[in-house]
């Protein structure tokens, strides 16, 4: 079979076979398909398309195409989550220790920044000392141990994905349908939980533009988790602003402390409450009031902040800091960005933003950039907000002063200030179960 072959059928409209896809998967993953027929093919599915069936095969190939773990030794109590990717998105660092603290099990492998998006690996690798790597046994102990543990995608888990995800980066196939698919769901079937919440995003600065476009991701996603035996459960949620305020990993932990602590409420703290709250339902069965009645008392008791502490101290992490570190530490540059005119922000762009917040070293645009923890941007008003001329909009902040000039100007093109102020929009669009 030729690679050659598959790329130009596919160009074509055509419908993949599962021994073509396998056939794929197979050769990528062992280097003897170079990256170049592999985008070409990921461009030919982004243009095409790819059928149910198409979409479930590639699924399957790539979660087999490593270890499959195997998290049977906590019974129906793994659970996990997944974001299809933001701006602004912390919600993994909130609803993960909400969750152990109520007594699941969070055996967790995310994945690094993509795209205009962030990562929970690079937020929590920006925690002093925190460790995102592990080896098998440690992990399982430690969420043995404490009810939680989050690592990057590590050992031999779903190699395609891995060499896959990093290529569609860089390659303008980010926002297809079965390509998020069969990268989130290879992953999640691959990690071993039984139940899996899925927040799927939607708007400026979600892979998915339209609240429609994610309900179709949601339930294909939500069908073939089911299909493959775990309790399933997608939210769509807002992406047409960022998540919160902060953007950039050690902006986002400090935001992710403060939500935990309670000390922080708003769409953030809304949207991880929901997220906890559909795990919670799936991984101790049960309705949903008493389940949402769980996780905010899991907050306010300060049960959700002591697991975090001892969450981070088991990774090798600073639980002090946690306590101490403010906006703005590490970076020597905080520059405001003022708004040009009275009125009310209409609309953001935020995948806008979440660029302005790469350009200023919060991410990466080549495959083996480096990041700057603090590099990020605060966002002091979002869509709704009434504004004066020259009063502060964001504050960015960064140790590359050549970034500053461009960010700010991505920053402002991003923001359309008019005179009325527009309707106020749903947080959550919709919860598939
Ligand atoms: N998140 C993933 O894990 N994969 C994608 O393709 C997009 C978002």
């Amino acid at each position: 079979m030729r690679i050659y072959d598959i790329i130009l059928k596919k160009r074509n409209g055509g419908t993949l076979t599962k021994d073509e896809i396998a056939a794929f998967i197979d050769g990528y993953v062992d280097g003897t398909i170079p990256d170049y027929q592999a985008s070409a093919l990921c461009m030919a599915i982004f243009f095409r398309g790819m059928t149910d069936e198409e979409t479930a095969a590639l699924t399957d190939c790539m979660a087999r195409s490593g270890d499959m773990i195997d998290l049977s030794r906590f019974g129906d109590l793994t659970v996990d989550k997944h974001s299809t990717g933001g701006v602004g998105d912390k919600t993994t660092l909130i609803v993960a220790p909400i969750v152990a603290s109520l007594g699941g099990k969070v055996a967790k492998m995310s994945g690094r920044g993509l795209g205009h998006t962030g990562g929970t690996v690079d937020k929590l690798a920006s925690i002093p000392g925190m460790r995102v790597t592990m080896a098998r046994e440690a992990f399982l102990r430690q969420v043995e141990e404490i009810g939680v543990a989050v690592i990057g995608q590590s050992g031999n888990l779903t190699p395609a994905d891995k060499k896959l995800y990093a290529l569609r980066d860089v390659t303008a196939t980010v926002d297809s349908i079965p390509l998020i698919t069969s990268s989130v769901m290879s992953k999640k079937i691959a990690a071993g939980s039984k139940s899996i919440v899925l927040d799927v995003k939607a708007g400026s600065g979600a892979f998915m533009k339209t609240a429609d476009d994610a309900r179709i991701l949601a339930r294909n996603m939500v069908a073939i988790g089911k299909a493959c035996g775990r309790k399933m459960s997608a939210l769509i949620t807002d992406m047409n602003r960022p998540l919160g305020t902060a953007v950039g990993n050690t902006l986002e932990v400090i935001e992710a402390v403060k939500v935990l602590r309670g000390a922080s409420k708003g769409d953030l703290y809304d949207v991880c409450v929901a997220l906890a709250t559909e795990m919670t339902m799936l991984f101790a069965d049960l309705p949903h009031e008493k389940a949402e009645a769980r996780v905010v008392s899991a907050i306010e008791s300060g049960d959700a902040f002591r697991k975090m502490q001892a969450w981070v101290t088991a990774q090798g992490g600073d639980a002090a800091w946690l306590e101490t570190a403010k906006y703005g530490d590490g970076a020597a540059l905080a520059v405001p960005v003022v708004s040009p005119a009275d009125g009310y922000i209409t609309c953001m762009d935020t995948e806008e933003i979440g660029t302005a917040a790469v350009i200023l070293g919060a991410g990466r645009s080549k495959k083996e950039d480096e990041i700057d923890d603090s590099a990020g941007i605060l966002v002091c008003k979002k869509t709704g907000d009434a504004v004066k001329k020259g009063e502060i909009l964001a504050t960015l902040y960064t140790n590359d002063a050549a970034a500053v000039a461009p960010a700010e100007k991505r920053y402002l093109d991003a923001l359309t200030v008019g005179s009325a102020a527009p309707e106020a929009t749903d947080l959550i669009f919709d919860i598939i179960r």
